[in-house]
């Protein structure tokens, strides 16, 4: 085997490319959202020429194409040419996803395609029985499949469902979606780690006191009721998202010649974070959620998580990792803060400065890296004030991860892709404070969730709140 640097997925991309595209929920949210852009972009900028094939209850090849034409506007596309490249290759199959008869006829469709990708962009308690019936009717042979998150409900039905995916597809055939991992500054955060020499004395429980990572979005859960009270805040984001940054935050150094060294490296680290007990959390809900359509009246699902991690590693102990995240909070944006230790001793007599020293990555919705220092103030006096070193990427060029992610699997590529046993070792983590395992306290729209939630913080740390202004100039307090 040609030796391929860890992590590189430009270097030698696997054989057996997929020959159709078969996506299932193709009238669904998010073929609608993500898919349909995600496919355009393949077919316009990546030479991806297949059959795309949509599988849904209703409607037939027109509406679907009507609803492609009309996502494609949703996202701005306005050159026909490039609708029409997309609409052109769609093909459809109507059909109940329970009855293997729409499977027969799917892989009538399929005609010489001997190996589909299917995307089962569909409720998570569908994936089995699609999986099963994918299986009965032939369309598993030779093909590979996505998997959209959350990956099971629990550790119990991830470890079954991992079960049943494996009895028709071998684990390098299965494609576990994340699409975190295909965004580009959180890429960033493992290639800015392990690329800069000077990062690595500081990473540790010597220098570091607290890692915090903080996914407000001040947006509600709207038309999402029905999937988002089945879920919460820890199955929709927290387990996986929030989870894989804290892997590329606190793994070692990838080694080795194989493309697995780093998705080997994270799964290490959730094998080694201590599982959450209801002491480590804090849920909120925000007042009026039960009142969205296809949310339980008593509904006492979170929509709001605050918490604290431990992970028992030799570099980590003892530093707490922070995660808070919700719906309906004052601003959109995700940041990670890795606090630095303070300087043993106050040479020069100042009052204690308000923050430590620290580096602030700027996950969404603009990507940046700055790091949070003390400078003098101009003057005779030796007095100080915080400045930040500052450096930010202008977005536009780069691939939307649902583009970047199809087209990995496409290639048999899964090095952004969630590996069976970091799946079961994230759900490991938060399968103590599911559900109704501890409280939820109500919290008002555009505030920072419950004040319960300082009570997950230790030794005098403190939230901190990202500004959802672009974050261009650095040089903030
Ligand atoms: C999705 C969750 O996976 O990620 C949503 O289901 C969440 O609830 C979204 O809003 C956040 O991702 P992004 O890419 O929009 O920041």
């Amino acid at each position: 085997m040609a030796a391929v640097r860890p992590g590189d997925r430009s270097a030698s991309r696997s054989d057996g490319s997929s020959d159709a595209f078969v996506f299932f929920g193709a009238t669904g949210d998010l073929a609608f959202k993500q898919i349909f852009p995600a496919l355009l972009g393949l077919i316009r900028d990546e030479g991806f020429d297949m059959p795309i094939i949509g599988v849904a209850r209703s409607g037939d090849l027109d509406a679907l194409r009507e609803r492609a034409r009309q996502s494609l506007a949703a996202a701005g596309v306005v050159d026909g040419t490039a609708v029409d490249a997309l609409t052109t290759r769609l093909r459809y199959v109507k059909g109940s996803d329970e009855d293997v008869e729409t499977f027969h006829a799917l892989r009538r469709e399929l005609a010489e395609a001997r190996h589909p990708l299917h995307y089962l962009a569909i409720p998570p308690a569908l994936f089995g029985t699609v999986i099963t019936h994918l299986k009965a009717s032939g369309c598993a042979e030779g093909a590979r499949v996505i998997l959209e998150k959350p990956f099971g409900r629990d550790l119990a039905s991830a470890i079954a469902l991992n079960a049943t995916v494996h009895e028709a597809l071998a684990e390098p055939d299965i494609f576990r979606i994340d699409h975190y991992l295909g965004k580009e500054p959180v890429q960033n955060l493992l290639y800015f780690r392990f690329a800069n020499s000077f990062l690595e004395p500081l990473w540790n429980r010597e220098h570091v006191a607290s890692i915090q990572i903080n996914m407000p979005e001040a947006f509600d859960v709207a038309d999402r009721g029905a999937f988002y009270d089945r879920a919460g805040a820890i199955r929709d984001v927290v387990q996986n998202h929030l989870l894989q940054v804290v892997s590329l935050l606190a793994m070692e150094a990838p080694s080795g010649h194989t493309r697995e060294a780093v998705r080997s490296e994270q799964f290490k680290v959730l094998d080694s974070i201590r599982p959450l007990t209801p002491h480590d959390i804090v849920r909120g809900q925000y007042r009026g959620y039960r009142e969205v359509e296809g949310v339980a009246p008593g509904s006492v699902v979170e929509t709001f998580a605050a918490l604290r991690l431990q992970v028992d590693t030799w570099r980590w102990g003892g530093v707490p990792f922070y995660i808070r995240t919700g719906k309906c909070l004052p601003v959109t944006a995700t940041e990670v803060r890795v606090e630095l230790k303070r300087p043993p001793q106050s040479v020069f007599g100042e009052v204690e400065p308000p923050d430590a020293d620290y580096f602030r990555f700027r996950l969404t919705p603009d990507m940046s890296i700055s790091l949070g220092a003390r400078a003098k103030k101009p003057g005779e006096a030796l007095v100080g004030e915080a400045v930040e070193l500052f450096a930010c990427h202008r977005s536009g060029t780069e691939r939307p991860p649902y583009q970047r992610l199809i087209g990995d699997a496409t290639r048999g590529d899964q090095s952004l892709f969630a590996r069976e046993d970091a799946v079961e070792a994230a759900w490991r983590i938060v399968d103590g404070v599911l559900d109704g395992q501890t409280p939820v306290s109500l919290y008002d729209r555009g505030t920072w969730g419950p004040p319960e939630a300082a009570k997950v913080l230790l030794h005098g740390d403190r939230w901190h709140e990202p500004v959802d202004t672009p974050d261009v100039a650095g040089g903030r307090p």
